[in-house]
Formats: C-alpha cells, structure tokens, sequence
C-alpha cells in the first residue's frame, strides 16, 4: 500500500517539479520520501536556493511560512494546514510592538520559531544553530530583545555574555524532558553523551555534554568516536541519527517528547497535497517583504561554536 502511495509521490514530483523538505521531527515514512531533511536553518537555506517551482514543505507551519517568504516566487505546499507550533504562538505582533515601545533603544531578534507578523517586526531571526552567532554578531552598546523562546534566550545569553530581554515563551514538548529523565538515563548508560537542544529547560541544559540543534547533533553524530548518546529533544530525529549512525546507540531521553503537530503529515496527506495542490502557504505581500529582511539576515550568519557548551 505504502508503496503505491510513494510511486505516486514520485511521478507527481517528477511531473511538477517538486522538492520535498521534511523537518528531522517528521515520521520515518515522510523522512524517507524527502529530497531534503534537516534543522530549520538547513531548510529554509535549502528552500532559498532550490531550483524546483514547488516546495512541498513536511514540518509546522512557520517553517513553511519562511520557505514562502524566502523564496516568493515558487509556490509552497503544507500537506497539513493545521500543524502548528504552539511556541510560535505565544506572542503576538502587537505584543511585541508594546515591548518595542517599551525599550525603543533595543534591538529586535526573533526565533525562527515565530509568525511571520512577530518576524516583520524583528530586526534579525535565528535559529538555534544560530543564535549565538546571530547575537554576537551585534553591537556590543544596544539592547536586545530576544523572544519568543525563553529557553534558547537563556542559552544565547549566558553564552555570548549579553543580557537579552526576555519573553517567557517555551516548546511544551521539549518542558517536557525533566532533568529526572536525564540522570536515570545516564545511571543506565554512564558510557553515553547526553546532546540537548537548547529549547529544553536549564537544569535539563546543565546536565547535558553539548547544547545542538537537530542539525547540529546530526553531524555531531556522524563525526564523533562516542557509540552511545542520550538524545534531549524531539524523538523523530532518533530515526535519522540511526539511519546515518547505524552501528551507534541513540537512547531518547523520554519517548514522551513527542511534538504532535510534526506528526499530523503522513504519507496520503503528501500525496493529496500534490494531487490537489493544497495547502498553498501564502504570507500577506507586505508582512512578508519586512519578515524577508530579519529571515535573509538569519541565512546570511552561519553558525560558529557548533558543539559548544557553557
Ligand atoms: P531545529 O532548528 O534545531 O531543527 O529545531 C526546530 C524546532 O522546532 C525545535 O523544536
Ligand atoms: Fe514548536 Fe516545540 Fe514542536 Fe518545535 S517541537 S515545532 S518548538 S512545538
């Protein structure tokens, strides 16, 4: 069944000139169909630069929103209309505007993790491969506001050393590794490095060997000796560090981080999403032109610390 299903997929790629681009939290049947996986960095890089007219976009709906803004001219897909992220959510364009005006001085970076409305009124957007770049790459006599990710704000700031204003937004999947599932994990498997993404809590960041976006603990995989890691972030990228590592051992840190917006596309959805070309991501003309700004400086600043852990 599944097989016909991904036959199908193929022609209508081929015939449409479509890529496909699947986040690392996508199931295992989307991951493997996909022309591209990756981090949101490497993805909206790959949607920037892509030759294909359709972009087929398997992962939440800001990350399509910012393939849509990066690249106006092709037309972008989202299989599902109602995978969202609930961080983006938590603030809003005018919430920000207040915060603006109360620090009218500061500097506006936001996650890429946003609406594309918060990203028009934000100087710079990152992702957590680049962050600290991003921060470090402005100048040392402004303020900073950094939202919405009060976690990966933490992180940015105790590393690059910049006191960042700060918004109390925050994933509910990656709250949900407790800095519990961390020591009973390493009790189990001493032997084992422990990579957390940056959006899980403090005492969960403390805990870990190094600090990674998924992108980031992919290639940390690929290039290290260690045979053994506890992995703290969403546990659909278990499937691609076993498919690239697969003499290496992945141990999630709780299989209860499960982000359920990243699981709503399937394999039919990706197909009637060709078959009926929907559901066409559209941004408003002049929300996305001011996003595009604080976006392509984002794709511009390339990570440095990979790896790196206060
Ligand atoms: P990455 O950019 O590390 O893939 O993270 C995206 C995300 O949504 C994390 O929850
Ligand atoms: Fe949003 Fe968290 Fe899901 Fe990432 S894992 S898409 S931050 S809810």
């Amino acid at each position: 069944m599944s097989q016909s299903i991904i036959k199908k997929i193929n022609e209508l790629k081929k015939q449409k000139n479509a890529v496909i681009l699947a986040h690392n939290y996508q199931s295992p049947e989307i991951q493997d169909i996909a022309d591209f996986t990756g981090d949101s960095l490497g993805l909206s890089i790959q949607a920037s630069k892509t030759d294909a007219e359709l972009i087929v976009f398997c992962g939440v709906m800001f990350m399509a929103e910012t393939a849509a803004i990066l690249s106006p001219k092709k037309t972008v897909l989202i299989p599902e209309k109602n995978a969202g992220c609930p961080m983006a959510d938590m603030i809003t364009a005018d919430q920000l505007r207040k915060l603006k005006a109360q620090h009218p001085d500061a500097l506006v970076v936001c996650y890429v993790n946003s609406t594309a409305a918060v990203k028009a009124e934000s100087d710079y957007c990152c992702t957590s491969s680049n962050a600290v770049s991003v921060v470090n790459s402005l100048p040392t006599d402004r303020q900073i506001i950094f939202v919405p990710d009060v976690h990966l704000a933490r992180y940015t700031a105790e590393t690059t050393n910049r006191d960042l204003i700060l918004w109390p937004g925050y994933c509910p999947t990656h709250v949900m590794i407790t800095e519990d599932d961390i020591k009973n994990a390493k009790a189990e498997h001493p032997d084992a490095l422990v990579l957390a993404h940056p959006e899980c809590s403090e005492p969960v960041k403390k805990l870990a060997d190094h600090l990674l976006s998924t992108g980031q603990m992919l290639d940390f995989a690929a290039e290290s000796d260690t045979g053994k890691f506890i992995i703290a972030t969403e546990t659909g990228i278990i499937h691609s560090l076993k498919k690239k590592n697969p003499d290496t051992d992945f141990i999630p840190a709780t299989e209860r981080a499960i982000c359920p917006n990243m699981k709503k596309i399937n394999l039919e959805k990706v197909l009637w999403s060709l078959e009926d070309m929907q559901y066409i991501v559209s941004v408003d003309k002049e929300i996305g032109q001011k996003a595009k700004k604080a976006l392509d400086r984002m794709v511009s600043i390339l990570p440095q610390n990979i790896g790196a852990k206060n």
